[in-house]
C-alpha cells in the first residue's frame, strides 16, 4: 500500500510520509545509520544544526549511493542563529556540513522574538533556491497566526511534538485550515508508548508492533513523523507500516491516552 508513502506540500515539492530523526546521534552515528537507513528505504532525513551531526548526516548520504536528488533533507536554525543576517548564515554553514547546494526543507527550530526577520531570512533563502521548501518548528496557534498576518508567505510545515500522549487536535486543525503540513517530533514518545496496554492490545490484534502502531497513526492522521533509531531492525520495522490500516474506533482509543507533552511548552523555553 503506497497511498502515505509521500505528502505534497501547497508549494507542490513532494515530501516522503515517513522519515528518520537524527536526534542525539553523532557525526560517526549518523554517517552509520542515515547510510543504513537510505538502503532500507528511507528518503527523508531530519537534522539540525544543534544536533551537531550534519557533517556524519552528509557522509550517510554520499556513502549511501542513493543520488542527492532522490533524498530529502531537512535542516533547522538554532535559536541563538535567529535574525536575518545570521539566519543566511546559519544556512551556509548547514549546506556545508551537509555537503550539500541546497536543502529540501529549512525551519525555524523554535518560536522567539526575531523569528519574523528570521522568516525573511527563509523567504529570501528559498526564492534564491537553497532551500525547495521552508517550515517552522514548535509554532502554536499565535505563531502561526502572527506569522500568517506580517508576511506573504506561510510556511509549508510545522514540525511539532505529537504522539498519542499529545495528539494536538486544535493545532493540527489549525495548521490543515492553512495548508501547512504537520510533521511529529518523538511520534514514539521517545519509546514510552511500549508498556500501555490498549497499544498492545491493538499490536497484538495486527499482528504488528506498538511503535507501528503508532506510527500508522501518525500517517492516518495525515502527520509526517520522524522516529528516530539506530538500529537497523528497528529501522526496517518502522517503515513497515503501509500494509495494514486502523480503524476509526481504533485511532480514537490511541489519541486518547492522554498523558502529557514531553518536550518544554514552547512559549517558556529558556534556551
Ligand atoms: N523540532 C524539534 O524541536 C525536535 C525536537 C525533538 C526531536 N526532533 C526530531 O524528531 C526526531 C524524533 O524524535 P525523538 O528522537 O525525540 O523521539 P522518538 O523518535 O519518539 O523516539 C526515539 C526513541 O525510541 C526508540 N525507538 C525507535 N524505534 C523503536 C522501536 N521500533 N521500538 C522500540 N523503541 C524504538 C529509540 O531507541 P534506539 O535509537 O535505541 O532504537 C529512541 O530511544 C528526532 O530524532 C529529531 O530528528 C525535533
Amino acid at each position: 500500500m503506497k497511498e502515505y508513502s509521500t505528502r505534497t506540500l501547497y508549494n507542490g515539492v513532494e515530501i516522503p510520509g515517513i522519515g528518520l530523526g537524527t536526534y542525539r546521534m553523532d557525526d560517526a552515528a549518523a554517517a552509520r545509520t542515515v547510510a543504513e537507513a537510505l538502503a532500507a528505504g528511507y528518503r527523508m532525513i531530519d537534522t539540525a544544526s544543534m544536533y551537531g551531526n550534519e557533517q556524519g548526516v552528509g557522509q550517510g548520504v554520499s556513502s549511501s549511493g542513493i543520488p542527492r536528488e532522490d533524498v530529502f533533507l531537512v535542516s533547522k536554525v538554532w535559536n541563538t542563529d535567529q535574525g536575518y543576517q545570521r539566519t543566511i548564515g546559519a544556512c551556509e554553514q548547514s549546506l556545508k556540513r551537509l555537503n550539500t547546494d541546497y536543502l529540501d526543507l529549512y525551519l525555524i527550530h523554535w518560536p522567539k522574538e526575531q523569528s519574523f526577520e528570521t522568516w525573511k531570512a527563509m523567504e529570501k533563502l528559498y526564492r534564491m533556491g537553497k532551500l525547495r521548501a521552508v517550515g517552522v518548528s514548535n509554532f502554536k496557534i499565535h505563531h502561526l497566526q502572527d506569522l500568517a498576518d506580517r508576511s506573504d508567505m506561510l510556511p509549508m510545515i510545522n514540525q511539532v511534538e505529537l504522539h498519542p500522549f499529545y495528539p494536538q487536535k486544535r493545532l493540527r486543525r489549525f495548521c490543515e485550515k492553512l495548508d501547512v503540513l504537520v510533521c511529529s517530533w518523538a511520534p514514539l514518545a521517545r519509546g514510552r508508548i511500549t508498556e500501555i496496554p490498549q497499544l498492545n492490545e491493538i499490536a497484538r490484534s495486527h499482528g504488528k508492533t506498538v511503535s507501528q502502531i503508532v506510527l500508522r497513526w501518525h500517517c492516518q492522521l495525515s502527520a509526517v513523523p520522524i522516529p528516530k533509531t539506530v538500529h537497523a531492525e528497528r529501522l526496517r520495522e518502522n517503515l513497515d507500516i503501509f500494509d495494514f490500516s486502523l480503524s476509526g474506533e481504533e485511532m480514537k482509543i490511541i489519541a486518547s491516552l492522554k498523558r502529557d507533552r514531553i518536550g518544554p511548552d514552547p512559549d517558556l523555553i529558556t534556551f
